[in-house]
C-alpha cells in the first residue's frame, strides 16, 4: 500500500473524488494516510474527518515565507512516512528542496489542458476566466507530476471538456470538475499506486494500457 497524503486549501471536491473512488475500490494499492491543509478553515478538513482520514493543518498564513511553509510541510510528510503526495486544489507552490526530495512522487491536478492557461498565477477561477477571454472552444484538466517549473511536469492524464457559448467562469469550472478533474485525478493516483507509470523525461508511459482510448475509463459517463 502506497502511503498517500492529499494536500488541500479549500472546498476539497477533488479530495472527495479520491475518497469516493477509494471507497469503491477504484484506487488500488493506496492508503489514504493523511489530508494536509494549508488553510485552517478549509471545508476539505471536514471531508477528511467524515471519511475518517487523519487531517493536519500546516497554516500558510503562519509562515513568514514560502520556504519556511514548504519546510514545515516537508517535515510533516517525513514524520508520516508519506510516499505519494497529491495536490488536490492546493493553492501554493512547493519549494525546490521538497520537490527534489519527492521527485516524481507529487501529482497535481490543474484545471486546463496544459500547456494552455497554466503557470504561475493560474489557479482556481482565474484559469477559466482566461480560457473564456481567449475564446477557446475547449478546455479540460491535466493530472501531472510536479517539478520546479510550475505546471510543466510530465503529464499523466488529460481530458478535454467543451466550452459552451454562455459559459461563465463558474459554469466552466464546475463542468471541468465534473467531467474531467474528478475522473482523471483518482485514476492517476491509482495508476501510480499500482506501479503502472513509467517516466522517461517529459513522457509518461502507462504500463498495461494498449491505447489511451482503452485506458480511458475517464471517457465514460459516471455511473
Ligand atoms: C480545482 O479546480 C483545482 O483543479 C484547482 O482549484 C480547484 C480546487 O477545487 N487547482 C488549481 O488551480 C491549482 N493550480 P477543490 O478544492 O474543490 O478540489
Amino acid at each position: 500500500m502506497v502511503k498517500t497524503a492529499v494536500m488541500v486549501s479549500g472546498g476539497g471536491t477533488n479530495l472527495q473524488a479520491i475518497i469516493d473512488a477509494h471507497i469503491f475500490g477504484e484506487i488500488k494499492n493506496c492508503e489514504l494516510t493523511a489530508v494536509i491543509s494549508s488553510n485552517p478553515t478549509a471545508y476539505a478538513l471536514s471531508r477528511a474527518e467524515y471519511a475518517g482520514i487523519p487531517a493536519y493543518v500546516v497554516d500558510a498564513g503562519r509562515h513568514p515565507n514560502g520556504a519556511s511553509f514548504s519546510e514545515a510541510i516537508h517535515k510533516k510528510l517525513s514524520e508520516l512516512g508519506i510516499e505519494l503526495v497529491v495536490l488536490a486544489g492546493f493553492m501554493h507552490i512547493l519549494g525546490p528542496p521538497l520537490v527534489r526530495a519527492y521527485r516524481n512522487k507529487i501529482i497535481n491536478i490543474h484545471p486546463s489542458l496544459i500547456p494552455a492557461f497554466c503557470g504561475a498565477g493560474y489557479y482556481g477561477l482565474r484559469v477559466h476566466e482566461e480560457a473564456l477571454k481567449f475564446g477557446a472552444r475547449v478546455s479540460g484538466a491535466t493530472a501531472h507530476f510536479v517539478t520546479n517549473e510550475v505546471d510543466e511536469g510530465p503529464i499523466i492524464l488529460q481530458k478535454a471538456v467543451d466550452i459552451l457559448p454562455d459559459d461563465t467562469p463558474f459554469t466552466l469550472q464546475r463542468r471541468i470538475m465534473e467531467q474531467a478533474e474528478w475522473r482523471i485525478l483518482p485514476e492517476a493516483v491509482s495508476l501510480y499506486c499500482e506501479g503502472r507509470l513509467e517516466i522517461d523525461g517529459k513522457i509518461v508511459r502507462i504500463k498495461g494500457a494498449r491505447s489511451d482510448v482503452e485506458r480511458g475509463r475517464s471517457d465514460s459517463e459516471p455511473q
